[in-house]
């Protein structure tokens, strides 16, 4: 069997139901179950006896102790984290605790596990650790895109933090053998994805009849990656890549920021038109932009196609569709979501922001 920790999350809930629809490997679910853990999207495993989630922390050494000995898994997936870009720059702390200390608590713990099993299970034996695009920093519009050997220059809190936990599993394993993987995505979207995030937002917002907030000039290039071939890269890698490697997995889709919420408008209004006739890209407002915020992030995934036969299966424009239409079918999800406690974080992010004339919270 396996772990997966954040399994619960926008990602990890994906891979946990991709892994059970193509795997009977079970799955043993950490996760916290912080504002963006969210059992409800592991509905349909109800009873299925391959999956469980328990809520705990990766930080917590008593719980690892434990669950390792009960269930000797063979591999530890790791997407645990705090994951918000603005959420770090308005409170850093819990990014450093879960990112950093929690991710080193994991480390101690695996590696104690790691050095007792028998050589042919500790030879066998993998964590992968799921990483971000954003560690290396910022691309000027003409620089080539992000390879494995590009430098780390993290930018924000959240990015540093995410930094820190890769250089602690790369540490891990050149000092003490443990048998790591990285894997550093670009910008995911699709199901589950939590609506403070720019693509669930936007859908979200338009739909309630709210301000869609662009920051600064909206020209800002992130690249897209479904997050299915999100999930299907971090199974390859899992299955065939070299260990101590690191791999970068993106959609070779970079667009600027308003290109994407313009396309989401188009969708909605054919999808599901405004009564008064009018587009959705009225609702548009250029607001006062995010501190620090990173330009570019393009991502060179050539080496995990070359070493391991990856390709995304989705395109933007078929993912984008898939996605409004999967937020179309599920407002029950949605308005669940949207509970007190992210009516608070609408208006700390926002509500003094030059440029929210119309109400987004
Ligand atoms: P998310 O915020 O949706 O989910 C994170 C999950 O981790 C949540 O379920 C949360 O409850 C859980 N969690 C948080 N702290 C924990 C702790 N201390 N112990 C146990 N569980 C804890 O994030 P996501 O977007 O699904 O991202 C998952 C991973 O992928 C993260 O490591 C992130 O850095 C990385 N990543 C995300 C993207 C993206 O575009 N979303 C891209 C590249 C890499
Ligand atoms: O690149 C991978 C990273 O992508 C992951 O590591 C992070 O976990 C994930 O959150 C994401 O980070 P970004 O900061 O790129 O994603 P976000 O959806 O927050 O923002 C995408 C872009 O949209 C970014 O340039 C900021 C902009 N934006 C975002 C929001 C929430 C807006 O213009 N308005 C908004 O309201």
């Amino acid at each position: 069997m396996i772990v997966v920790t954040g399994g619960a999350g926008f990602i990890g809930s994906n891979f946990v139901l991709d892994w059970l629809d193509a795997h009977d490997e079970s799955v043993i679910n950490i996760d916290k179950l912080t504002y963006a853990g969210n059992a409800a999207n592991l509905a349909s495993l109800a009873g299925d006896k391959r999956h469980q989630l328990i809520q705990g922390d990766i930080g917590d050494t008593a719980l690892w102790e434990k669950l390792l000995a009960e269930h000797r898994p063979r591999a530890v997936v790791n997407f645990a984290a705090e994951s918000h870009v603005d959420r770090s720059i308005l409170g850093p702390d819990a990014f450093i605790q879960t990112n950093i200390v929690g991710s080193f608590k994991m480390l101690e713990a695996l590696r104690a596990y790691w050095s007792k099993l028998p050589a042919d299970q500790a030879s066998a034996f993998r964590l992968l650790h799921v990483s971000t695009d954003e560690v290396y920093g910022s691309l000027s519009p003409t620089d080539s895109a992000f390879t494995e050997e590009h430098k780390y220059e993290p930018n924000s809190p959240y990015s540093a933090s995410k930094a820190a936990s890769d250089h602690l599993v790369r540490a891990y394993h050149h000092t003490y053998g443990l048998p790591v993987l990285t894997t550093n995505c670009s910008n995911n979207y699709g199901p589950y994805h939590f609506p403070e995030k720019l693509i669930p937002l936007m859908i979200v917002n338009a739909l309630a009849g709210k301000a869609l907030p662009v920051y600064g000039d909206g020209m800002q290039i992130r690249d897209w990656l479904y997050v299915k071939d999100h999930c299907s890269a971090i199974r390859r890698v899992l299955e065939a890549g070299r260990v101590g490697e690191t791999y970068n997995v993106g959609g070779w889709n970079e667009k600027p920021n308003i290109d994407i919420v313009k396309t989401i408008c188009q969708l909605l209004d054919e999808m599901r038109p405004r009564s008064d006739g009018l587009s959705y890209a009225t609702q548009i407002s250029y607001v006062t932009d995010r501190p620090g915020h990173d330009r570019r992030y393009a991502i060179d995934a050539r080496k995990i196609e070359q070493e391991l036969g990856w390709r995304p299966a989705e395109t933007f424009d078929t993912g984008i569709r898939k996605t409004v239409e999967w937020y179309l079918q599920h407002p029950d999800w949605v308005s669940q979501i949207q509970s007190g406690a992210y009516r608070d974080w609408v208006n700390a992010n926002y509500a003094d922001r030059a440029g929210m004339d119309k109400a987004c919270a």
